[in-house]
């Protein structure tokens, strides 16, 4: 198939345009390089600098012979999205809707979506399943799910087939070393403690230590971007035969923030300082999924998604001087 991945040149859909070449698929790169990494666009694939805002581009990009797409362009980061709504509605919403309608415009019906767990905000059980009230705390959550309804909308009224991938907490790098560009400004935790360990940061904040969980700072389910970018493949493939779907992409375990550092101080054999401060407003204190329905589905499973293959092959990536100048 000859796929259009937006956003191929970010963290996770380097990883995702990785596996699609790997798999034998021919790859359009669409990315603005507002958060993408020259270094990280595969040298097989056709790269197209734009944006999903430019509707001309995307109806020129969508005639030539796309068979599917794999939507990844978009903001993430929760805290900017509730002071700066209007990026996240610009760029998300906009965005999607954009291209969706050049598809449609194109005959192109096949589109592998990139949710995320924002979607169902507090959980009001564990794990959380597909089944789980969707009312997210965030702005960003917000968006997401808003296009994951559109897309239900436009394959009943259209014909268009979707898959929507929840991921839980997206951590690790290539564990063959084939991605060695660093995420742009990371701000969650596992970045934030290879930077630590690097010795750019001189320590971390964990943000409360009296939750109800084993230790008492936040759990979190953290799958590994390589276990991420095998189930965008497998969805592309599972649609052309099959109907719509929206599933999780987790690992059922969770790790807490000490699990993490201590784990990380056994890989990188270096000290991770740390201040206990309050805990940050929206955070849940165990956030973990069931991936059922995408190992039935897909015949998926998480392979490196364990937290010590996590923080290796991010330690890979961090323990370079390159990366941390
Ligand atoms: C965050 C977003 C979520 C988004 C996901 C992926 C929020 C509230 N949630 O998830 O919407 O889908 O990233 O981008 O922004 N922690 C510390 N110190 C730190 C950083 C984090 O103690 O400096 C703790 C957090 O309290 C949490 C855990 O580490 O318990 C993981 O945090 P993080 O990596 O930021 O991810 P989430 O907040 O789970």
């Amino acid at each position: 198939m000859k796929v259009l991945v937006t956003g191929g040149a970010g963290y996770i859909g380097s990883h995702v345009v990785l596996d699609l070449i790997e798999a034998g698929h021919e790859v359009v790169i669409l990315d603005d390089m507002s958060l993408g990494c020259m270094e990280n666009i595969h040298n097989q694939a056709e790269f197209i600098e734009g944006s999903t805002l430019d509707e001309t581009m995307l109806d020129d990009v969508l005639s030539k012979n796309i068979d599917a797409v794999v939507h990844l362009a978009a903001f993430k980061a929760a805290g900017e999205s509730m002071i700066h709504p209007e990026k996240y509605s610009q760029n998300n919403l906009n965005g999607a809707t954009n291209l969706l309608n050049a598809m449609m415009k194109n005959d192109v019906k096949t589109f592998v979506f990139s949710s995320t767990a924002a979607v169902y905000g507090y959980p009001e059980y564990l794990p959380v399943d597909e089944a789980h009230p969707l009312k997210p705390i965030n702005y960003y959550g917000f968006t997401k799910l808003s296009i994951e309804e559109m897309l239900k909308w436009y394959d009943q009224l259209k014909g268009l087939k979707f898959a929507a991938l929840r991921y839980f907490n997206a951590a690790g790098y290539d564990v063959n070393g084939r991605v060695m560009g660093l995420e742009k400004s990371p701000q969650n935790l596992l970045p934030i403690v290879m930077e630590v360990a690097t010795g750019q940061r001189n320590s971390l904040d964990i943000f409360g230590n009296d939750y109800k969980t084993k230790d008492g700072t936040g759990v979190r389910d953290y799958i590994h971007v390589n276990d991420l970018a095998s189930a965008h493949v497998k969805a592309l493939e599972y649609l052309q035969d099959n109907d719509s779907f929206t599933v999780n992409l987790a690992t059922g375990e969770g790790y807490s923030v000490l699990d993490v550092i201590h784990e990380a101080e056994a890989v990188t054999g270096k000290k991770i300082n740390y201040t206990i401060v309050d805990r940050r407003a929206g955070d849940p204190a165990e956030l973990i999924a069931t991936s059922n329905l995408a190992e039935e589905l897909l015949d998926w499973e998480a392979k490196y998604s364990d937290l010590n293959t996590i923080l290796k092959s991010m330690w890979n990536v961090y323990n370079q001087e390159e990366n941390h100048d």
